[in-house]
């Protein structure tokens, strides 16, 4: 979960390693640093805190040249953040320096191996081992010492070296960690992460584990676990730059938020053809299962708890979503009956990676749903539907969890249409309210300026509790977290019903609750509790469908949204949420894309 980069060719390595970090700061960014190889020595600039730290620091030091560099911004796993145990870290002689993304599980036993030789070590973390061992290995062949050293290490890395001996050459190496080599004319660069290198090349290469890559200017080369040299393939990427920047607004979340119409139209229509969800990707007997596991880490669970009730209201299939740290440890019950969904924006997430792996240990068919093409998740999965959301930037997702839903929803109606569980009205129906998702998130957003002000309102509450039923309770799960995570307010989600066996002793006069009200099944229930909160002196926000009129009445501030069909409420319910949260945020100062000790890519248990 830190963001790697390097770069060799003919210009100067610093700003582009900065640039780069700039983009991959989503990743991690409590502390970074850059490393040059020129003339022989590797000279190193670290900073604590943000990139910003490191530009600055870099812009006083003017001496900083040389063509081939690596770069790293961290999310602090081992040690501290500080200037020593920033990345890069250097060997004991200065000859080589690494940075490294994930986490080396055998650190210890390496680390007192390597200190009974005499080697000193100057950082708490993980990686220094790399490096050490790297330089204790090294015997005149650069890549073999590597490869000695991988051989040894456990755990996951993605790694990039650089030596002071040999000019130009960056060697990096993957193992469940991200890893792309970006293709120039002349240059050459890797990254976690194409964001970092989009503005450069749009022609990349995507690392497989257990590969190295010896980059040089000219070529890059490749290389497998025993060291022979492999052929791969080059992918171009199709989105600019644009997708990776702010595109004039204030913060990448905002603009994400605002891009959902488009990203739900993007996943979508190329699944829809007269009137028939075609999921082209799936050649799947639905008939083989006999229940279903959803899981997955965060909002992208929280999107799995959705598609539980989408799916077994449409396939009458058992559906289970839990998330993936607690299934990955819990033995679960299944076998090759079973389909395991596993959702994640990132497809690096360690945990879900696991579980993902557990689940197929036991059987398990595997279908992934992930945004990042050609990532982990994607590759090991058996089946893969992209949601197809574009680059996500900003840590709290957005555009990645509407996304995530409407692609459950998609499955389960294919799903029910080749289990025949669904009749063919109601599976037009849902499709064509499936096709009519981006115009009516489009209406949500329209909301904008209304919901700035409800944020104005409220935005003082030290705890906030979102309530709802069914459809609304799920979404109430992701509500309350995008608040939580952004602006730092204690917020609690909690099934409506269940607020009278504990926490309603929690409301007093002032508190505000969220009430979601747009699963109109179950409208009744959810306004007496309204009522129960409202009786003890909360403040009621409610989320409805334009036409209800009887919320009026019993809240005190509402937000109309477009009605839906039920099972597709979330989608258009989070909207006004995400945008609550936005401003909420934004009214205390909080720092809303790099959330403090969040990170988008949690690539570590
Ligand atoms: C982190 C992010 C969340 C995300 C979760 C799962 O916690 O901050 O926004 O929902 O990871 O990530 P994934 O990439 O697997 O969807």
């Amino acid at each position: 979960m830190c963001g790697i980069t390097g770069y060799t060719g003919f210009n100067q390595a610093g700003p582009i390693l900065l640039e780069g970090l700039k983009r991959l700061e989503y990743r991690g960014y409590d502390s970074a640093g850059i490393a040059v190889q020129d003339e022989s020595e590797i000279k190193m600039l670290k900073a604590t805190g943000k990139v910003s730290h490191l530009v600055e620091k870099f812009e006083a030091t003017p001496d900083f040249t040389g063509v081939c560099g690596i770069g790293h911004t961290r999310w602090a796993t081992h040690g501290i953040p500080s200037d020593t145990n920033a990345h890069p870290h250097l060997s004991a002689d200065g000859k080589f320096a690494v940075v490294h993304n994930g986490i080396i599980e055998n650190f210890a036993e390496i680390r007192a191996e390597l200190q009974k030789y005499g080697i000193e070590f100057k950082s708490e973390t993980d990686t220094e081992v790399i490096v050490q061992l790297l330089a204790y290995n090294y015997k005149g062949n650069f890549k073999m010492a590597l490869m000695k050293t991988i051989a040894r290490l456990e755990g996951s890395y993605a790694i990039g070296v650089i030596s002071a001996d040999h000019p130009g050459t960056i060697l990096a190496a993957r193992l469940s960690s991200p890893l792309i080599i970006g293709i120039g004319i002349g240059e050459n660069y890797f990254a976690s992460d194409i964001t970092a290198l989009v503005s450069n090349t749009k022609n990349v290469i995507d690392m497989d584990d257990g590969e190295v890559a010896e980059i040089t200017p000219e070529e890059v080369k490749f290389y497998d676990h025993a060291g022979r040299e492999i052929n791969k393939e080059i992918r171009h990427i199709t989105w600019d730059i644009a997708s990776a920047e702010k595109s004039g607004y204030e913060h990448f979340m905002l603009k994400e938020i605002m891009e959902q119409p488009q990203a739900l139209k993007a996943t979508i229509e190329p699944r829809v053809k007269d009137e028939s969800i075609v999921l082209d990707e799936l050649n799947l007997d639905m008939k083989k299962f006999n229940r279903i596991h959803i899981t997955a880490c965060g909002s992208a669970y929280h999107a799995g708890c959705v598609g539980r009730g989408i799916i077994e209201s449409l396939c009458r299939i058992p559906v289970e979503a839990e998330v993936a740290s607690e299934l990955r440890y819990r033995d679960p019950i299944m076998d090759e009956k079973t389909l395991v969904i596993v959702i994640s924006q990132s497809g690096e997430t360690a945990d879900t990676i696991a579980a993902m792996k557990e689940c197929r240990s036991k059987g398990a068919t595997i279908l992934a749903i992930v945004n990042v093409v050609g990532s982990s998740i994607a590759k090991l999965a058996d089946y893969c539907l992209y949601t197809w959301a574009g680059p996500e930037i900003a840590v709290a997702t957005t555009k990645g969890y509407t996304t995530q839903v409407v692609l459950l929803a998609m499955f389960a109606v294919w799903a029910a249409g080749e289990m025949k569980t669904i009749s063919q009205g109601a599976y037009i129906s849902m499709v064509k309210d499936i096709m009519r998702l981006p115009e009516r998130a489009q209406r949500a957003l329209d909301l904008n300026s209304r919901v700035k002000t409800m944020a104005e309102k409220y935005f003082d509450n030290s705890s906030l509790f979102f309530i709802g039923r069914n459809m609304d309770y799920a979404v109430a799960l992701e509500g309350s977290l995008k608040l939580k995570e952004i602006s730092y307010l204690h917020s609690e989600a909690y099934a409506a019903g269940e607020l009278k066996h504990g926490t309603i002793a929690l409301i007093e006069p002032g508190r505000l609750v969220v009430a979601l009200c747009c699963y109109e099944k179950l409208l009744d229930k959810t306004i007496s509790n309204i009522q129960q909160v409202k009786a003890r002196g909360a403040r009621v926000l409610a989320v409805a469908h334009e036409g209800n009129r009887a919320i009026f009445t019993e809240a005190d501030d509402v937000l109309s949204v477009p009605v839906t069909d039920p099972l597709l409420v979330p989608v258009i319910e989070i909207i006004p949420l995400q945008l609550f949260a936005y401003y909420v945020a934004k009214k205390n100062g909080c720092d809303i894309d790099k959330p403090k000790n969040l990170a988008k890519s949690v690539t570590v248990e």
